[in-house]
């Protein structure tokens, strides 16, 4: 039995040895060790054996037992070890490849100006308001002195809606002037405000969106004139534009204003020359402005004898147009990414 048990394991460490993986190794464990295993076999005929002998081989089948158990824990380390060695082998990573970007996004410079203008108008204590972008024709024209009839309702090609359920008109706000009198009807003097926001006409071509954004201003108080109007709006473009351009002052007409101006910039794409942007005048017009009509000042309750106020909307997408000298309005609008791309600012500038 001595013998048998000296062959086993010498035998058991050589399979041992020649083991390849895991699963073989499980295997000599168990034609080894398991219930019906050689060793297990060798020791069930222990009882046959002289009693003398008997401990002698039972301490040697436990040292056997041992040898094969550490034998069997030295080769499944090495195994693994060699498993993990091949799979890195197979999965290496080229930590050398440059990563992949993410896009990030920007702000729209139709947005970046609105910010700037909005930023520049509060500093100078000029607080931001806000009205609903679909009208009635009281805010819209009425209001503002501009009667049915009135031609100046022509100037504003306006899309209409469906009547209200009352039967009452609905428009889509042809001008953020509408905002003025909802901030008047329930304000008394001084009052200060600008509105910014997005307004609808039925327009298209180089200078000319169908949606547009106007900021408007006004500034109601006893002894309000012209002159304080023109010294805000020359302040703010130095502002805005970061240096002196050319202005001009011309006058114009606007139902809810007298006397009423419309302001031009120099053309910045020609020098003034005259081109396509500017439809050979040299000048690109940026917004409107004048003396708050006494017609409109009483229909939200204020005192004309008492009060003046001056008023103005200017077109965002024209100041940014100069600003950031893009030669056609309409791109603002179609998103494409390029142009986005080419516009982008880091972070909220
Ligand atoms: C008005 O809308 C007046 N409500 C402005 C005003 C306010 C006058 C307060 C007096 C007192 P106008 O239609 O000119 O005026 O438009 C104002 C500005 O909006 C223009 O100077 C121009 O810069 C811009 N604008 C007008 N139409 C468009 C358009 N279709 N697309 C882009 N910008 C436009
Ligand atoms: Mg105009």
């Amino acid at each position: 039995m001595r013998e048998q048990l000296e062959e086993l394991k010498k035998q058991a460490l050589i399979d041992l040895e020649a083991t390849q993986s895991i699963d073989a190794l499980e295997e000599v464990r168990v034609r080894t060790l398991g219930k019906k295993g050689a060793l297990t076999k060798i020791l069930r005929g222990l009882g046959k054996v002289s009693a003398q002998e008997r401990p002698q081989l039972g301490v040697l089948a436990n040292q056997i037992k041992e040898a094969f158990n550490q034998a069997l824990e030295a080769q499944r380390s090495r195994l693994k070890q060699s498993a993990l060695a091949s799979r890195l082998q197979a999965e290496q990573l080229d930590i050398t490849l440059p990563g992949r970007e993410r896009a990030v996004g920007s702000i729209h410079p139709v947005t970046r100006a609105l910010d700037e203008i909005t930023t520049l108008f509060t500093h100078m204590g000029f607080p931001p308001a806000t009205g609903p972008e679909v009208e009635s024709d009281w805010y819209n024209f009425e209001a503002l002195n501009i009667p049915a009839d009135h031609p100046a309702r022509e100037m504003h090609d306006t899309f209409y809606l469906p009547p209200a359920f009352d039967g009452s008109k609905r428009v889509l706000r042809t001008h953020t002037s509408s905002v003025q009198v909802h901030f008047m009807e329930n304000r008394k003097p001084p009052i200060r405000m600008i509105a910014p926001g997005k307004v609808f006409r039925c327009d298209s071509d180089v200078t000319h969106t169908p949606m547009f954004h106007q900021v408007e201003g006004i500034l109601v108080d006893e002894g309000v004139h012209f002159g304080q109007l023109k010294g805000l709006l020359e302040v703010f473009l130095v502002r805005f534009f970061e240096r002196e351009l050319p202005v001009r002052f011309r006058p114009s007409f606007f139902p809810f204003t007298e006397p009423s101006a419309e302001a031009d910039m120099g053309c910045l794409f020609c020098n003034g020359k005259g081109c396509r942007i500017c439809k050979n005048t040299g000048w690109l017009e940026i917004l409107g402005c004048g003396m708050i009509h006494p017609n409109v000042l009483d229909n939200v309750q204020i005192d004309t004898e008492l009060y003046s106020g001056f008023a103005f909307g200017m077109g965002v997408e024209r100041l940014a147009m100069l600003k950031y000298g893009i030669n056609d309005l309409r791109t603002f609008f179609e998103n494409d990414i390029r142009f986005l791309r080419q516009h982008a600012t880091v972070g909220g500038e």
